[in-house]
């Protein structure tokens, strides 16, 4: 009886490490890396100041299979952008470079649609 019980709880605990949910973004740790980072000067998070807001950027990648990629590449390259004031700048470059660190953030940009 104890052993069942035993057994049935480590498949639950498996169940749980291995469900898709595991890979859902850490939201904490995503915030705190954008507001390290600097996105949330230009990016709020649901209204538009300099630039779009993360509400707007991931309603605009939803449902895009390179919409990561696509991220990735626009915080690391340093491509020109226009600012809402017309003025143009290039984009900030990360200094994180874990890139680990940036896929969550990005998965948790994604995740504010
Ligand atoms: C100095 C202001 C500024 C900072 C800091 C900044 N951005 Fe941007 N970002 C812009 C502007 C301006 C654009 C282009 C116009 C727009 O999307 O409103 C842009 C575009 C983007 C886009 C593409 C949006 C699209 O529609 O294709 C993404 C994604 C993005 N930024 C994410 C980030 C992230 C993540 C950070 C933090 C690492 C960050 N930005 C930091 C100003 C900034």
């Amino acid at each position: 009886m104890k052993t069942s019980l035993i057994i049935s709880s480590l498949g639950f605990a498996a169940a749980i490490a291995f469900s898709p949910l595991s890979h859902a973004a850490d939201a904490a740790a995503g915030e705190a890396l954008a507001k390290k980072e600097g996105c949330l000067k230009c990016h709020a998070i649901d209204k538009k100041k300099d630039a779009e807001s993360l509400k707007g950027i991931a309603k605009k990648f939803a449902g895009k299979p390179d919409a990561e990629a696509k991220i990735m590449t626009q915080i690391t390259s340093g491509a020109k952008v226009k600012l809402e004031d017309g003025s143009e700048d290039e984009h900030k470059i990360v200094k994180t470079k874990d890139k680990a660190e940036l896929s969550n953030m990005i998965q948790w940009i994604l995740s504010l649609k």
